[in-house]
């Protein structure tokens, strides 16, 4: 599993395919834990993860640490992270269709090696590439879809939440609790 993801990441460090080479600063292929039970797949890179050449390292992700780590689950033990599109797009707009097109072949590689038990789909371009005849993010979030390797479920994007304060009971952040909590129920029963 090392060694191919190895393969397909050495490929991608040096990808052309679309204009997004030509800005980039890094790609960004993964981070975490390669392993076949907790896939997060999240948009494309931001600022930061282009710096640093990995994903979620910008306020989003250390949320996103956060929110693992409130179900005791963490980047460095548990999870495998990566991205839809693996370049940073100029001024963090959304991938063009033909970026996600290009690049779909890494996403598509690395869950064929991991063939992970659950993916989570993290936020509106992740939904719309992995379940795209799935209704928007905010009526699918927290509920579980057969995939072709185990189970499914589409999340909100930890940068909605940072736009949404609230913890009352039915809020953005509160929603992501109970998913998450979910998702830790079928992931202990995995083991
Ligand atoms: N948002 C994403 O979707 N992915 C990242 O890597 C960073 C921010």
């Amino acid at each position: 599993m090392f060694e191919e993801l190895e393969s397909v990441k050495n490929k991608c460090l040096t990808c052309t395919l679309c204009e997004l080479s030509k800005t980039r600063t890094n790609v960004v292929f993964s981070d975490g834990i390669p392993n076949n039970k907790l896939v997060l797949v999240g948009e494309a890179p931001g600022y930061w993860e282009d710096v640093k050449g990995k994903p979620f390292v910008g306020r989003a992700g250390q949320l996103l640490d956060k929110i693992f780590a409130s179900v005791g689950l963490s980047r460095e033990r548990d999870v495998y992270i990566c991205n839809t599109i693996k370049c940073r797009p100029p001024n963090n707009r959304n991938p063009l269709p033909e970026e996600k097109a290009s690049c779909r072949y890494f996403l598509d590689t690395q869950l064929e090696i991991l063939k992970p038990k659950i993916i989570l789909i993290c936020g509106s371009v992740a939904l719309n590439s992995l379940l795209p005849d799935a209704r928007g993010i905010t009526s699918v979030r927290g509920k579980w879809f057969e995939g072709k390797y185990g189970k499914m479920m589409p999340i909100f994007h930890p940068s909605y939440l940072l736009r949404n304060d609230s913890r009352e009971k039915g809020s953005p952040k509160w929603l992501m609790w109970q998913d998450i909590k979910e998702v830790k129920r079928v992931y202990d029963d995995l083991n």
